[in-house]
């Protein structure tokens, strides 16, 4: 297995009596969801730095349209959740974990009501909207663009902090472990250049990786950079095979492959084919409303069928005025386009989406590196399973920012912090061969995944991806580079190399995990498969499936 990428453990030079250094009790990377829930709860007992490197509005969680899964209604209870999103983990769930977050789900928005968002409302109750693989209407939303709301809400509460510091548009290369612990993270910033945060607890918060595709929902920042950081450092990325693809993604020719809620086939739109012919019924009972995979596995099958490059949204049934007041923006979207909802159909295909694997956490959000914990779609916590339901990720980022922030201030009470340069630095040989393309790299690596590593997956595709991917890494990732797109191309192809990786050792199909040659569940694979950095190599290996504890 690709050796160029076992061999790397930090992707710049640094050496510590060169730098700047920054000294903390928590340093929280990424400023989404997670990361900003986790600064809120650390600080209540430390010093918290926040790391990110765009600005503070640039998340998955800024772009999140649906909403947040939570049991609001009489009517909906914790049970039937965890019913929906264990009958969707297709297996790989960890039923303890999947309880006690929905569990907490209902406090979780009354919280984020507490703290100023705005939710829809329905008289004085929560305003409910349904998503496919949810038993009943329990996406708590505002409008379509209810991720914007939750961060304005965080973001004003994190400013409101004395003891949090935000640091935008500076980058986390890598974490620096010292004696088997991680001790902080060596970033870049273009005005101060390098510098080291030293923290007792770094909290790792960097989201998802769909830029390794050419077709995503996932804005720029989505690179995996956290996914690779933890990787070197000898943490372990758990199910990476399980990327989610959203099936409905706006397909015009100039445009972003910008999502169209599920919340729009929540409210009744259509799945249809450029005849105008409805298709879902063919594919599962639930037609446009079955779990996502099963959506998205429907939608490649049309398009290979009838040779589309796309299949349609159709709700010009709605009635007049209905889609442009509750989903104002994707309305903006589609005029944008000379799209008449009202009378147009929005073409969409399947577009890559969501990370379901990542770093292993346990149910405090600990990694198996002492002194890192993860939280959000950087984190593996049993949570999903093999596929994620729709609006699941908000709400695992909040509850596990939460744990992962009081952990953190537990360490805080507990831990010495550090107060002086730990000897630690890195030189890698300057390399000799030639000058790169990147941009081409890039571009190669996304459409080669995109072909190979997408809705559907086969045995001799993979072989091939991965005998690709370790060919350009071989001359790729022996540079050592001075520049953040450098480092997200690295992190990008060991992103790859472990979806990949994952993808070939699963014979078998299972949630989003798609292999034509292998197109059944098969019970020895119901296992997770973990991926670390050891002896400089990528090493695979299975772990099972955590029984229930018994419900007393
Ligand atoms: P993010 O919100 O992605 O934040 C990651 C942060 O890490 C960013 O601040 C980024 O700048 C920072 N970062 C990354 N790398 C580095 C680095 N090297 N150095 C410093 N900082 C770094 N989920 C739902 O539950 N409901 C929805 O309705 C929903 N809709 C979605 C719609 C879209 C278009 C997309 C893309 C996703 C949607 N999701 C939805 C998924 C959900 O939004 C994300 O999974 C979730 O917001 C992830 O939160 P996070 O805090 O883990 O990561
Ligand atoms: C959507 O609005 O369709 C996205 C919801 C999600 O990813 O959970």
């Amino acid at each position: 297995m690709s050796t160029a990428i076992g061999r790397r453990r930090y992707l710049t030079n640094f050496q510590q009596q060169r730098l700047p250094h920054l000294f903390t009790d928590v340093l929280v990377l990424g400023s989404g969801a997670a990361g900003l829930q986790a600064a809120l709860h650390a600080c209540q007992a430390s010093d918290v730095l926040v790391v990110t490197k765009d600005h503070l509005d640039q998340s998955a969680t800024a772009y999140a349209q649906g909403g947040i899964a939570a049991a609001t209604d009489p009517a909906d209870s914790p049970a039937k959740h965890a019913a929906d999103t264990l009958a969707v983990a297709c297996g790989l769930g960890h039923e303890d974990v999947i309880r006690q977050v929905v569990g907490e789900a209902p406090e979780i928005v009354a919280r984020l009501q507490q703290a100023g968002a705005r939710f829809d409302q329905r008289g004085t109750a929560l305003e409910t909207g349904r998503e496919g693989g949810h038993s009943l209407p329990r996406i708590v939303h505002a409008r379509d663009t209810t991720g914007r709301e939750i961060l304005r809400a965080l973001v004003e509460q994190t400013r409101a902090q004395p003891r949090i510091r935000i640091f935008e548009q500076c980058f986390a290369i890598d974490l620096l472990t010292h004696d088997g612990q991680v001790v902080g993270a060596v970033t870049y910033h273009p005005k101060y250049g390098h510098q080291i945060f030293w923290a007792t607890t770094t909290i790792l918060a960097t989201g998802g990786c769909g830029r390794v595709y050419r077709e995503t929902t996932n804005p720029p920042i989505a690179t995996g950079d956290g996914l690779g950081m933890a990787f070197r450092a000898g943490a372990t990325l758990r199910d990476m095979e399980m990327i989610q693809f959203h099936p409905t993604t706006l397909y015009v020719a100039g445009a972003a492959r910008e999502l169209i809620s599920e919340a729009v086939r929540g409210d009744g739109a259509y799945l249809v084919d450029r005849s105008g012919r409805r298709f879902m019924a063919a594919y599962d009972e639930r037609t446009e409303l079955a779990s996502r995979d099963v959506v998205s596995r429907a939608i490649a099958a049309e398009m290979k069928r009838q040779n589309a490059p796309c299949v349609y949204l159709d709700v010009r049934h709605f009635p007049p005025g209905r889609f442009a007041t509750r989903f104002p923006n994707l309305d903006r979207l589609c005029r944008d386009f000379d799209i008449q909802p009202e009378r147009d159909l929005i073409p969409v295909r399947p577009s890559a989406h969501y990370c379901v694997g990542g770093v292993v956490v346990d149910e405090q959000g600990q990694t198996g590196l002492a002194g890192l914990l993860a939280c959000g779609e950087v984190a593996s916590s049993g949570l999903h399973g093999a596929n994620r339901l729709a609006s699941n990720s908000l709400l695992e980022g909040l509850v596990y920012g939460r744990r992962t922030g009081l952990r953190a201030a537990a360490r805080t009470a507990s831990n010495n912090r550090i107060d002086r340069p730990l000897p630690v630095s890195h030189l890698l040989p300057h390399s000799s061969r030639t000058e790169l393309d990147l941009a081409d790299v890039l571009n190669s690596l996304t459409s080669l995944m995109s072909r190979n590593v997408a809705v559907e997956r086969s045995g001799d595709r993979l072989r091939e991806t991965l005998e690709i991917i370790d060919f350009w890494s071989r001359y790729v990732m022996d540079k050592v580079f001075d520049d953040p797109q450098a480092w997200e191309t690295q992190n990008m192809l060991t992103v790859a190399l472990a979806i990949a990786t994952g993808a070939a050792t699963r014979c078998e199909s299972r949630g989003v995990h798609y292999r034509t040659d292998f197109p059944d569940p098969a019970d020895s694979w119901r296992c997770h498969i973990d991926l670390v950095r050891a002896d400089d190599a990528v090493q695979v290996s299975t772990s099972p499936v955590p029984s229930p504890a018994p419900i007393r």
